[in-house]
């Protein structure tokens, strides 16, 4: 997810469970691989996990070079968005607008598949709009140029992130193709993940907004899948730490000033569940210091009870 998954929180969604992630995605303009926020958004070799960078365009050869420019970068997999319904991708034909034209999807991942010698995966979703639900025939497009894995999520270009996911054409999608279906949309639970699992018939789930201030969600998707039992939900504890880890790793990132300004929607992600939220949020988003935020996130964590549990 595009200013949600960077570098410090894959990590920390590894480190609970995610078998992979993917990284936000990087435009294949060349132009723009020296701005900042490209240069951020690239994988570098020294990243111990599968490394998967997601690109989006709409200009084969970019694509293709953009691929390339990866992998050299230390890639092992380039992932195709084919699901971003942003205007600013859309407008220029990108992300999800792609699946209006089913030639140019075929020209696109004939041409990056062909350039690179790691996997490459689609990211799409199940159509342009209701009435054009071309999933099935954009996921037949991608197995046959050589896709290697396709993610899909449950809602056309047209609903953006309206109303609720559909897992019918995902499942249609899985019975159509051989390659690894993952499925993708709401899902917020272990209980979900495994229902989602057995009615599509998917080899694996996407987790995004579920795992926002939730990153425990990976292992107790695992936990569930692989048991059948629900595992303890993480303890107020745990969360405070993973939280003040998440913060120190944003500081070192992307250096304090800004690093204070992105940790704010994460710590306010992490800590919506616990009582007297509302007034810490307000002092929260005001400051501007790491000191300061970490103080302040440590006195709420001890002052304030989550359900269930006492305070410190
Ligand atoms: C803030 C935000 C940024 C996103 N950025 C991307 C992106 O860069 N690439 C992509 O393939 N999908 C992106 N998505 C879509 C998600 O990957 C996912 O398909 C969608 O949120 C549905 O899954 P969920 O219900 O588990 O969040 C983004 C979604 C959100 C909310």
């Amino acid at each position: 997810m595009a200013g949600v998954t960077d570098k410090p929180f894959r990590d920390i969604c590894r480190q609970l469970g995610a078998a992979m992630t993917t990284s936000e995605m990087v435009s294949s303009e060349a132009g723009l691989r020296d701005s900042q926020k490209t240069k951020e958004r690239l994988i570098f070799s020294e990243d111990d996990n599968l490394r998967s960078v997601q690109i989006v365009g709409s200009d084969p050869e970019k694509l293709a070079d953009a691929a390339r420019f990866n992998v050299e970068n230390g890639a092992h997999i380039i992932d195709i968005n084919m699901g971003c319904p942003a205007k600013k991708v859309c407008s220029v034909a990108a992300g999800s607008a792609l699946m209006r034209d089913e030639k140019l999807v075929e020209k696109i991942l004939h041409r990056v598949v062909n350039a690179v010698d790691v996997p490459v995966t689609l990211k799409t979703r199940t159509g342009w709009d209701l009435e054009n639900k071309n999933g099935v025939s954009v996921a037949t497009i991608a197995e046959n140029a050589g896709i290697s894995a396709i993610a899909v999520h449950g809602r056309t270009r047209a609903c953006m992130y309206t109303g609720e996911a559909e897992y019918e054409t995902i499942a249609k999608i899985k019975s159509q193709i051989s390659i690894p279906v993952i499925v993708n949309g709401d899902i917020t639970s272990a209980e979900k993940a495994k229902e989602i699992l057995t009615f599509t018939n998917a080899d694996a789930v996407m987790i995004g907004r579920g795992a926002q201030g939730n990153p425990w969600i990976f292992r107790e998707i695992n936990a569930y899948l692989e048991t059948g039992l629900f595992i303890e939900a993480a303890t107020k504890a745990e969360r405070q730490n993973v939280l003040t880890d998440h913060i120190k790793k944003l500081y070192q990132f992307y250096g304090e000033y800004r690093g204070v300004r992105i940790a704010r929607k994460h710590i306010n992600w992490y800590c919506n569940m616990l009582e007297g939220y509302i007034s810490f949020r307000k002092k929260m988003n005001q400051i501007d210091n790491a000191d300061d935020q970490l103080a302040v996130v440590y006195d709420f964590f001890h002052q304030s009870k989550m359900e269930g549990e006492k305070a410190a």
